[in-house]
Parts: structure tokens; C-alpha cells; sequence
């Protein structure tokens, strides 16, 4: 049995959890909630949202169940370096699929707002929609940003 464990703040996250747990039939639990449904070293995967290059929630699961593998919801564009640096800074040794969320400002605190504001305009080379999501926000959660990951986990746990 795998179970979904996430954290998600503007809701983007829970989404693609969602859309998961659907199309895999498998539970999902918040970070929280799943401190007192699961047991230690049950399998999990686990998706959390980005914020300031950091997968939020990852460091209270990474020691304690099995991870299969992760997903990491984010606001920027997709790329190859990106996802390594996403490795990198948050100790991940297992695969890491990248998901594009989105920016929701109606769901975000002033200060949050203000970050982000201010991170979209030192962005250099950023494709229209991107411009369009750090100006007035822009939902990028699409069902088919799961088709890797969604392979990589029916491939990879026989209990699926
Ligand atoms: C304070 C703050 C910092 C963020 N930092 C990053 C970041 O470093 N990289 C990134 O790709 N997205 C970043 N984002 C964008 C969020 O990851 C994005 O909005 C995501 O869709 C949020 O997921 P959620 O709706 O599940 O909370 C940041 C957003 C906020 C509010």
C-alpha cells in the first residue's frame, strides 16, 4: 500500500495530489494528518510546494518513511538544471518530478505577495505566460505534467 503524503498552501499542490490519488487509486493525507494515520517506513510519495528553492514539509518525512519518489510544485519555468538544484538544496536521493503550479495572489499573504512580485521582475527571459503569472497570477496545473511520474510510480511499485 503507497500512500500520498503533501503540503500546499495556495492549493496548486493538493491538485496534482488529487489528480494522483485518482488516477493511481491510492490515498492521500496532509503532512499532518499523516503523522497520525501512517506508520514509520510505510511507503510513501510525497509532493510539497517551492518556496525560496525549498520543497516545504520535506524535512519532516524524509527520515521517517520510505520515499518512493517526490514531486516539487513551483512557479517557474521547467528545466533540467532547475530540478537538479531542487536536488541539491533539499537532500534528495531519489527520483524528483517537477510540477508547475502557479501563483494565486488572492491566496497569499502581503508579504508573500511582495516576494514574489519582487522575484518576477528580476527574471530575465521569461516566456509571456510566465510574465503574465507574476503580474496578475496564472495557473499552469495541468493533468498531463503527471505522465512521468505517473509511469516512474506503475512501474516501480508492484502494489500499484
Ligand atoms: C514566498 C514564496 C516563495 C516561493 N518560492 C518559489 C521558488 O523558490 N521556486 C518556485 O518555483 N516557486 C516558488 N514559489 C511559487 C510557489 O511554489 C507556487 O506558487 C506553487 O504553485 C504553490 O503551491 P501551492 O498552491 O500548493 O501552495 C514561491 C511562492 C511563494 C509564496
Amino acid at each position: 500500500m503507497i500512500t500520498i503524503i503533501y503540503e500546499s498552501k495556495a492549493g496548486h499542490t493538493l491538485k496534482y495530489v488529487e489528480m494522483l490519488s485518482k488516477k493511481l487509486n491510492i490515498p492521500f493525507y496532509s503532512s499532518k494528518e499523516a503523522s497520525k494515520k501512517l506508520k514509520s517506513n510505510d511507503k510513501i510519495i510525497y509532493l510539497g510546494w517551492i518556496c525560496a528553492g525549498k520543497i516545504k514539509g520535506i524535512n519532516k518525512i524524509q527520515n521517517k518513511y520510505t520515499v518512493i519518489c517526490y514531486g516539487a510544485v513551483g512557479a517557474y519555468p521547467y528545466s533540467d538544471k532547475y530540478i537538479n538544484e531542487l536536488k541539491m538544496a533539499n537532500s534528495i536521493d531519489k527520483p524528483l518530478f517537477y510540477l508547475r503550479g502557479g501563483i494565486d495572489y488572492s491566496k497569499l499573504g502581503r508579504f508573500s505577495k511582495l516576494l514574489v512580485q519582487m522575484v518576477g521582475k528580476t527574471m530575465k527571459d521569461i516566456d509571456e505566460k510566465t510574465q503574465i503569472m507574476f503580474k496578475q497570477g496564472y495557473n499552469f496545473v495541468a493533468e498531463e505534467n503527471l505522465e512521468k511520474m505517473i509511469q516512474y510510480i506503475q512501474k516501480n511499485s508492484n502494489n500499484i
